[in-house]
C-alpha cells in the first residue's frame, strides 16, 4: 500500500485556492490530489480518499449554477474538511444557513475561538486568520457547533466531531492564517488519523517502482535541456532502471555559460548514465544566419532540435515516425520517452482524463513531434515543482540544477535581439555569467524568479582609455514573478546593479554600456523576444 492509493482529496472550486490546499496537505506529509467537482461520487469513492477537502472558489453557493459535491459525500463516513466556499457549501448542503449579508471580510481578520476543536489545539483565544468572503454563514447545521467568530463571519469555524465534518470560514492554506499549516496537521493527522509517509524518499521509491513496472526490461530515452524538470525525471528514471536510460543532450550554442559542461559532469561522470551528447551549435547558427524576427527564431530552433533528435533517436533504432523500433544490430531501439511533465501541466490539460495518449508538441526546444511512437514515462507527474526540487536535491543532483531559474526553450536566442551569431551568443552569455555570479553572491538568485543578460541591436558610442568605442549596450533584467503570467521589475540595490554593470563593461570585449531594465509585466514581457 502506497500513499498514492489512498490520497486526500481536495475539490477543486477555484483552481488557485485548491492548489495551494494540496501542496499545504502535501507539505504536511500526505498525498494529495486535486479532482473536480463534477467528479460522480461513486469514483470519488472509488479512490479510497482518507479525506476530502472542499476548497474556496470564487463563486457564491446562491449563483445558479453552483458548483457543487454531491451531499451523499457526507454520509459516506470520510472526514470532511470544507474551507471558504467549501464551508459554505457543506452548511447549504447539510441544513444550515448561508447569509448575503452584503459585507464581505477580506484580508488579516480576528477570530474568536466559541468552543474546544480537535482542530484548534493550543490556539489562543484571539486568532489571526486570513479571510476573504462575501456570504456568511449565520446558522450551522443541526449536529453541528460553532467553534469560532468574527466580526462579519458569525460561524467562522464550526465542526460535527462524530460524523468528522469540519468547516472554516477563512483560509488555512495561506501564510497570512497563524497556526494555519497546525490546522491543516491536526485535521489529518489527528481527526483523519493519516499518518505523515508522504516523503521524498517515499515519492522517489513510489515512483521508481512505478517506472520499473512500466518499462520492464525495455530501453528508455530521455531528452535533456539542463533544465532541472528533465535533469530530475531522467536522474529518477536511472535509479529506477539505471543503463536501461539514455540521454540525449542537445547542445544548441544557446545555452547558458557552464550549462553543457554540467550537465556532462552530472549525467556522464557522477550517475554513470548513457549520455549522447549533440554539439550543435554551427547547425543551430548557420539556421538562424540573417533571420532577426522572434517567432522565426522560435521555430527554426524547435524545428532543428526535434530533427537533431530524430536524428539520434533514430541512430539508437527507436520508433520514429517512419522507422520501426529495430537497432542496426536487430535488438529493439528505445520504445519509451521520459518527459518532464510536472502536476500543474496535467491539472491544465484535464486530469487524468485528459491526459494526451502521445506527446504533446508545444513552442519548447525539447517539444517532441507528436508523431513520434513513444511510449511516455512521466515519473514527475504527481509533483509539484517544489517537490521536484527537493526530489532532485535527494536524488544527489546539484544545487546549481536543482534550483535554476527558469530558462526559455530557444534559449538566449530570444535575449539576442536581432540576428543570432557566434560572436553576439558568446557576448551575451559571458555578460550573462556575471549578472547571475553576482546576483548569487548577493544571495538573491532564488528570490528571483529570473536574472539575465540581454543584448540589443544597438551600438553606442563610449570611451575607453584613450579610445572612442562603438559597441553593444546589454540589459539587466531581473524580475519577480509567481507564475510568469505577471512579473514585476526586481529592485536590485545599486550597489550590486553597479558592480555587475562595471565588471560587464571591463570584462567582456564588445560591451560598452550596462543598463537596467525596470519594466513589470504587462506591459513588458520577462523576455525581449
Ligand atoms: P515572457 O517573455 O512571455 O515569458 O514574459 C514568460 C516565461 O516564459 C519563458 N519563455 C519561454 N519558454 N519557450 C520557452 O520554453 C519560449 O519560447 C519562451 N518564451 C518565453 C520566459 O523565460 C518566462 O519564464
Amino acid at each position: 500500500m502506497t500513499a498514492i492509493d489512498d490520497p486526500v482529496l481536495v475539490v477543486d472550486f477555484g483552481a488557485q485556492y485548491s492548489r495551494l490546499i494540496a501542496r499545504r496537505v502535501r507539505e504536511a506529509h500526505v498525498y494529495s490530489e486535486i479532482v473536480p467537482p463534477t467528479i460522480p461520487i461513486a469514483e470519488l469513492l472509488a479512490r479510497r480518499p482518507r479525506a476530502v477537502i472542499l476548497s474556496g472558489g470564487p463563486k457564491s453557493v446562491y449563483e445558479d449554477p453552483a458548483p457543487s459535491v454531491d451531499p451523499a459525500l457526507y454520509d459516506s463516513g470520510v472526514p470532511v474538511l470544507g474551507i471558504c466556499y467549501g464551508a459554505q457549501l457543506l452548511t447549504r448542503q447539510l441544513g444550515g444557513t448561508v447569509t448575503r449579508t452584503g459585507r464581505g471580510e477580506y484580508g488579516r481578520t480576528r477570530m474568536s475561538l466559541m468552543a474546544p476543536s480537535p482542530i484548534f489545539v493550543d490556539w489562543p483565544a484571539e486568532a489571526e486568520v486570513w479571510m476573504s468572503h462575501g456570504d456568511a454563514i449565520t446558522q450551522v447545521p443541526a449536529g453541528f457547533v460553532a467553534t469560532g467568530t468574527s466580526t462579519d463571519a458569525p460561524v467562522a469555524a464550526f465542526h460535527d466531531a462524530e460524523r468528522r465534518l469540519y468547516g472554516v470560514q477563512f483560509h488555512p492554506e495561506v501564510v497570512h492564517t497563524d497556526r494555519g499549516a497546525d490546522l491543516l496537521e491536526r485535521f489529518l493527522y489527528d481527526v483523519c488519523g493519516i499518518a505523515p509517509s508522504w516523503t521524498h524518499v517515499s515519492i522517489i521509491e513510489e515512483q521508481a517502482a512505478a517506472v520499473q513496472a512500466q518499462v520492464q526490461g525495455e530501453r528508455v530515452l530521455c531528452a535533456l535541456s539542463g533544465g532541472v524538470d528533465s535533469a530530475v525525471a531522467a536522474a529518477l528514471v536511472h535509479k529506477a532502471v539505471g543503463d536501461q536510460l539514455t540521454c540525449v543532450f542537445v547542445d544548441t550554442g544557446l545555452l547558458r555559460a557552464g550549462e553543457a559542461a554540467q550537465v556532462e559532469d552530472t549525467f556522464r561522470r557522477q550517475f554513470h548514465v548513457d549520455l549522447v551528447h549533440v554539439k550543435a551549435a554551427d547547425r543551430f547558427f548557420g539556421a538562424l544566419a540573417g533571420v532577426t524576427d522572434p517567432e522565426q527564431k522560435r521555430k527554426i530552433i524547435g524545428n532543428l532540435f526535434i530533427r537533431i533528435f530524430e536524428e539520434v533517436a533514430h541512430d539508437l533504432g527507436a520508433g520514429s515516425a517512419s522507422g520501426g523500433p529495430t537497432d542496426s544490430d536487430g535488438s529493439d531501439g528505445p520504445r519509451f520517452l521520459v518527459q518532464g511533465t510536472l502536476y500543474p501541466d496535467v491539472i491544465e490539460s484535464g486530469g487524468e482524463g485528459g491526459r494526451a495518449a502521445h506527446i504533446k508538441s508545444h513552442h519548447n526546444v525539447g517539444g517532441l513531434p507528436d508523431d513520434f511512437d513513444f511510449e511516455l514515462v512521466e515519473p514527475l507527474r504527481l509533483l509539484f515543482k517544489d517537490e521536484v526540487r527537493l526530489v532532485g536535491e535527494e536524488l544527489g543532483l546539484p544545487h546549481e540544477i536543482v534550483w535554476r531559474q527558469p530558462f526559455p526553450g530557444p534559449g538566449l536566442a530570444v535575449r539576442i535581439v536581432g540576428e543570432v551569431t557566434r560572436e553576439r551568443a558568446e557576448i551575451l552569455r559571458a555578460a550573462d555569467a556575471v549578472v547571475v555570479e553576482e546576483i548569487r553572491k548577493a544571495g538573491l538568485y532564488r528570490e528571483l524568479w529570473q536574472s539575465f543578460a540581454v543584448l540589443p541591436a544597438v551600438r553606442t558610442v563610449g570611451v575607453m582609455g584613450d579610445g572612442r568605442t562603438y559597441a553593444y549596450p546589454v540589459v539587466i533584467r531581473a524580475v519577480t514573478s509567481e507564475d510568469a503570467m505577471t512579473a514585476d521589475w526586481a529592485r536590485l540595490p545599486y550597489d550590486l546593479v553597479e558592480r555587475i554593470a562595471s565588471r560587464i563593461i571591463n570584462e567582456v570585449d564588445g560591451v560598452n554600456r550596462v543598463a537596467l531594465d525596470v519594466t513589470s509585466k504587462p506591459p513588458g514581457t520577462i523576455e525581449w523576444e
